[in-house]
């Protein structure tokens, strides 16, 4: 008897795509919303009714009417950010108590977890990762090494001797760098938001997904970062700490593989990335400048200056092979409207041999090869139909279609919910 499946948001390239406003866009067709991976490094933004939310840890889906989201076992958490975003929340919508629950096995974001990382990327230098800082990579190594602390230790009565065991090792660590930390604040702040906390349920999230499998609720997954952030499949070692692909979802949530319905992959028109590494198409031109400009490509956690570049097509097919991808969505097309002309990466050179596989090093000495094409010179921000697009702009979709062997499903052409065209 066939099962039922939940469908999956997540990003193609190198985070920032637009996840925040396509969960918030698809809600309506749910009824829960749950966050895999990833954690306070991400930065979702809302926009709706003239009004801007940006969302880390809790699921991007908080802003509907009966919808439950779940925060699952493959987020790591820092209960004073978590703590902060659900009051800020809350001072919108008003209480969300049952509208949120959480994973016992999502791991803690200690306050030294956080001074680990900021030692780590400080020794690091020239070469740093440029991490968010918020202690992700620390996190998932206590994970993967056997020492973490998870939510559901906190409903322990060992729990303050494990969370002071653990903030020993961290000392240990960190008196090997050179490097002047104070937690005093941090740690007063951290163990209030923990009693806070205690007012959502930390439960078997597994159970609770596989059951609402069961009798039938539309769930869906909200991924965080992007394909190309994967531990695994990422520019490495450039990358986060977690599965960032569909192959995520199943450990995250507790999952089945044959539980995966539609992947819903988002790309950016064209492409950003914040922090180190490679980035085959990225443009320090005028044009690079423009990308910047027009589409606001500043973090949403950090505030950092988003590096910008073309779209390119090698990463992105890779992407598209790597998840599974049934449908493509689309954003900001409209920060393209101005440009005579619009170029996307075929292949990539180097030494004289044409590469049209993402390669292992995540393309660092590759230069890539364009196709161009010719720009539309017409506002796309204000247009709800397909049939209305401008000729060029078509084109610009088929190519990619073609190219990737996927449909483009959802084309976004604004910040705001509205600005939407459903195919
Ligand atoms: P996420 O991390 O994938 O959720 O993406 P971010 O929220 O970090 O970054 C996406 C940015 O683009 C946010 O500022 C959004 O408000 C904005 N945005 C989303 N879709 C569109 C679009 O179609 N056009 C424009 N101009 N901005 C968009
Ligand atoms: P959303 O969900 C963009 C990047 C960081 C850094 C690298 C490792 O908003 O798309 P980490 O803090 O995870 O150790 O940083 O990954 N990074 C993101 N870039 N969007 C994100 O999330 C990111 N989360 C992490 O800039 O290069
Ligand atoms: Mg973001």
């Amino acid at each position: 008897m066939e099962k039922n499946k939940l469908d999956v948001v997540l990003g193609l390239q190198w985070g920032d795509e637009g996840k925040g406003k396509v969960v918030d866009v698809l809600t309506p067709s749910y009824k829960m919303v749950a966050r895999f991976q990833g954690g306070p490094n991400a930065g979702h933004s809302l926009v709706f009714g003239g009004d801007h939310f940006v969302l880390h840890t809790v699921p991007s889906g908080v802003f509907r009417e009966g919808t439950v989201n779940v925060i699952g076992n493959g987020v790591v958490i820092d209960p004073v950010i978590l703590l902060e975003e659900i009051l800020a929340i809350e001072k919108m919508v008003g209480s969300i108590t049952d509208k949120l629950v959480i994973s016992k096995r999502a791991h803690l974001i200690l306050p030294t977890h956080r001074m680990l990382d900021a030692a780590s990327e400080a020794a690091k230098g020239k070469s740093k990762i440029g991490s968010t800082l918020k202690g992700i990579g620390p996190t998932y190594m206590d994970k993967t090494g056997r020492n973490g602390l998870r939510v559901g230790d906190i409903l322990t009565p060992e729990f303050q001797d494990k969370y002071n065991a653990l903030k020993k090792k961290h000392q240990g660590l960190l008196a090997q760098y050179d490097f002047q930390y104070d937690i005093t604040d941090y740690e007063k702040q951290w163990m209030d938001a923990i009693e806070a906390l205690k007012r959502f349920p930390f439960i078997d999230t597994e159970v609770y997904v596989n059951q609402a499998l069961e009798n039938g609720t539309p769930i869906l997954a909200e991924g965080a970062q992007g394909s190309l952030l994967d531990i695994d499949f990422g520019t490495y070692p450039f990358v986060t700490s977690s599965n960032t692909l569909t192959a995520g979802v199943c450990t995250g949530l507790g999952i089945a593989p044959s539980r995966v319905g539609n992947v819903f992959g988002i790309f950016k028109a064209y492409c950003t990335r914040v922090g180190s590494g490679p980035f085959p198409t990225e443009l320090f031109d005028e044009d690079g400048e423009r990308l910047r400009q027009i589409g606001h490509e500043f973090g949403a956690t950090t505030g950092r200056p988003r590096r910008t570049g073309w779209l390119d097509m090698v990463a992105l097919k890779y992407t598209v092979m790597m998840n599974g991808v049934t449908d493509l969505i689309m954003m900001k097309s409209d920060v393209l409207d101005t440009f005579d002309t619009i170029k996307v990466a075929v292949a990539y050179e180097e030494n004289g041999k044409t590469i049209t596989d993402f390669p292992y090093d995540g393309g660092e000495h590759v230069k890539p090869v364009y196709k161009e094409f010719p720009g539309w010179k017409t506002s796309l921000s204000g247009l709800r139909r397909y049939e209305d697009f401008p000729e060029a702009f078509k084109q610009y979709i088929s190519f990619i279609e073609k190219e990737t062997g996927c449909r483009i499903k959802i084309v976004s052409v604004g910040p705001d919910r509205e600005a939407t065209v459903v195919r």
